[in-house]
């Protein structure tokens, strides 16, 4: 098992837990017996969570935090270490996209998402890891997306920050290789949350995704427990998903190819 068993300290120090896919990696390890600690911006829906997930037994705290501020994201540890829980599991969910094309975007809006996308991820990584390797024990999943493998118009810097999520999992996995301390990033598809309305698609955009690329946040929460479990380096959940990641990386290894024939 890779996933540091529940302990009467430990929590998973989940970002982005007060919708979507956090809320329910949130309900997923609660339910397991795992303590949680929640951090979003949206204290009352965080609040709402916290008293659904008390309902298993397991301890829960909140953390109020926009994770655009490094200010915020500063304090974060201490405001954990004062709920008296240590962090043995961290969850990176916490993501944001807007669509547009690069060329007419709305630039901070552009820089505050990859402040939260990308920034504030190595960021807490780098916070909460050092402990981890000290207690020889420990477990990381940030969230990237299928967007990671492939350019997709009208969300460059979303794509691009996936990229990055992914690159980055992967190469601080390689460095924790000696160590017990597992790293996983999960790739999702599309999924039923509030992102995608939030990030200004269309419901006509929604509809045309194909129904066989959707899951539910509960199963790409049980997914991504389970790839935490076995210590996976990456999880796609949904065989169509990752026929569109396979599709996408033999697309650039034939680029690659072509590139270096040249
Ligand atoms: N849904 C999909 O189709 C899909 C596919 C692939 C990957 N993903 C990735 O999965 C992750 C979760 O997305 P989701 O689908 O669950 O979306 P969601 O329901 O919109 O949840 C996003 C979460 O991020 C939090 N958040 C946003 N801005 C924040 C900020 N400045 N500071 C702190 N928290 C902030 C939100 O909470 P507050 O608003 O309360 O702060 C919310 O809890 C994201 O990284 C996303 O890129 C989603």
């Amino acid at each position: 098992m890779s996933l540091p068993p529940p302990s009467p300290r430990g929590t998973a120090l989940i970002t982005g837990a007060s919708s979507g896919i956090g809320a329910a990696l949130a309900r997923a390890l609660a339910s397991r017996g795992h303590g949680t600690t929640l951090v979003a911006r949206d204290g009352d829906r965080l609040r709402r969570i916290a008293e659904e997930l008390r309902g298993h037994g397991a301890r829960v705290e909140t953390v109020e935090a926009d994770l655009t501020s490094r200010a915020e994201r500063a304090e974060l540890r201490a405001r954990v270490e004062r709920t008296g829980s240590t962090v043995h599991i961290l969850i990176n969910a916490a993501g944001a996209a807007t669509r547009g094309s690069i060329a007419e975007c709305d630039l901070e809006a552009e820089l505050g998402h990859m402040e939260l996308n990308v920034v504030s991820v190595v960021d807490l990584c780098r916070t909460f890891v050092d402990g981890m390797i000290a207690r020889n024990s420990g477990a990381i999943l940030n969230i990237a997306s299928t967007a990671a493998f492939k350019p997709m118009g009208g969300q460059g810097t979303y794509t691009a920050s996936k990229a990055f999520v992914l690159s980055f999992t992967r190469t601080l996995r390689l460095e924790l290789r000696e160590t017990p301390v597992t790293v996983t990033a999960l790739c999702p598809g599309p999924v039923q949350t509030d992102f995608d309305r939030r990030a200004g698609f269309t419901a006509e955009e929604i509809g045309a995704i194909p129904s066989v690329m959707w899951k539910s946040a509960d199963e790409v929460a049980a997914i991504a427990v389970d790839a935490l479990e076995r210590g996976a380096e990456l999880c796609i959940p949904g065989r169509a998903n990752m026929v569109d990641a396979t599709m996408a990386l033999l697309k650039a290894k034939q680029q690659a190819s072509q590139a270096v024939s040249r």
